[in-house]
């Protein structure tokens, strides 16, 4: 779905030029459920924002649902990202107009578009989202959570191959944040479409089965759920921090790089310049200090 190559973005302003991502090499599969977490900066939204057609990389290709995004020309990219993605912020007020109601709302991306059956489907997407009964409502007469539950029937509305979620559960409280990953995940498996969200939340992180790292603009590591999680869920019924539910890996990217996770440089007191072993052993290459 989402094919990254060695994706370069430098932001020029008159003082300065920020590298914000630097060779960022990223595969995603159909119907994955991904979520991409890093520090403050280190380049999730400008990945996500190229990846949805809003702004173009500066190097380096993307192909998302086998579609080459630097081929396009402006027209062609504003009718990819309506067509092909929904996109659901973390600012509130960027994903719902305040003086329309919420089944409105999910009716303009189909008016832009021009998809017929506005009103039942509007209806059946705020069904969907646990929203019935509220068809009605205005912004200001929905909790945190319901609008950004709103927001993401907006981000179904054009039937979506793709859902981009910048940090949507930013501003709601750990039961909101529940309930709509759960509704991500329910997405996810009834209409197989491919999610990536970038959040800063680990909780969130524990609740999908890969997690993506992103540092200095690059793949730092990725964690994948570890198999039998799942069971030992069932049997504790606890919520548990990624990094028990997961097992963390180091990335290779297409130029062989691998970028070291930062604890380990932090533990292993590794500077830049340093010299260091990757050695064979039992359990696969293990790192070590020269
Ligand atoms: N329009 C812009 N002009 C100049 N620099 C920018 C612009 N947008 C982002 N940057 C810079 O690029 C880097 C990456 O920014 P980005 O917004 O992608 O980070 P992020 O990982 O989403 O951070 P956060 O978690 O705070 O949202 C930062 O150093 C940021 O200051
Ligand atoms: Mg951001």
């Amino acid at each position: 779905m989402i094919l990254c190559d060695n994706l370069v973005k430098i932001y020029k302003t008159k003082e300065t030029e920020v590298v914000a991502l630097q060779g960022l090499d990223l595969t995603i599969q159909k119907g994955e459920l991904t979520a991409i977490i890093g520090k403050s900066g280190s380049g999730k939204s400008t990945l996500l924002n190229i990846i949805a057609g809003l702004d173009r990389p500066s190097a380096g290709s993307i192909h998302v649902d086998g579609k080459n995004l630097l081929k396009f020309n402006d027209r062609q990219l504003m009718m990819y990202n309506r067509e092909t993605i929904g996109f659901v912020w973390q600012n509130k007020a960027r994903n719902l107009l305040p003086y329309l109601s919420a089944e409105l709302n999910v009716q303009v991306p189909m008016m832009i578009t021009g998809l017929k059956n506005r009103r039942d489907r509007a209806r059946e997407l705020l069904d969907m989202v646990g929203l019935k009964n509220r068809y009605k409502s205005r912004l200001g007469e929905l909790s945190g959570g319901e609008q950004q539950r709103v927001a993401i029937a907006i981000a179904l509305a054009n039937k979506p191959k793709l859902i981009l979620a910048d940090e949507p559960t930013g501003a709601v409280d750990s039961i909101n944040t529940y309930k709509i990953m759960e509704l991500f995940e329910k997405l996810n498996n009834e209409l197989g479409v491919t999610i990536v969200i970038v959040t800063h939340d680990l909780n969130i992180s524990s609740m999908v089965d890969r997690v993506i790292s992103i540092s200095d603009g690059m793949i730092g590591s990725e964690m994948l759920k570890k198999e039998d999680y799942q069971k030992r869920l069932s049997l504790l019924d606890d919520i548990t921090q990624p990094t028990e539910s997961h097992e963390e890996y180091a990335v290779i990217d297409n130029k062989g790089r691998i970028k070291i996770p930062e604890e380990y440089i932090e533990n292993m007191k590794l500077r830049g310049g340093e010299r260091i072993k990757i050695r064979k052993s039992v359990e696969g290459f293990e790192i070590y200090k020269a």
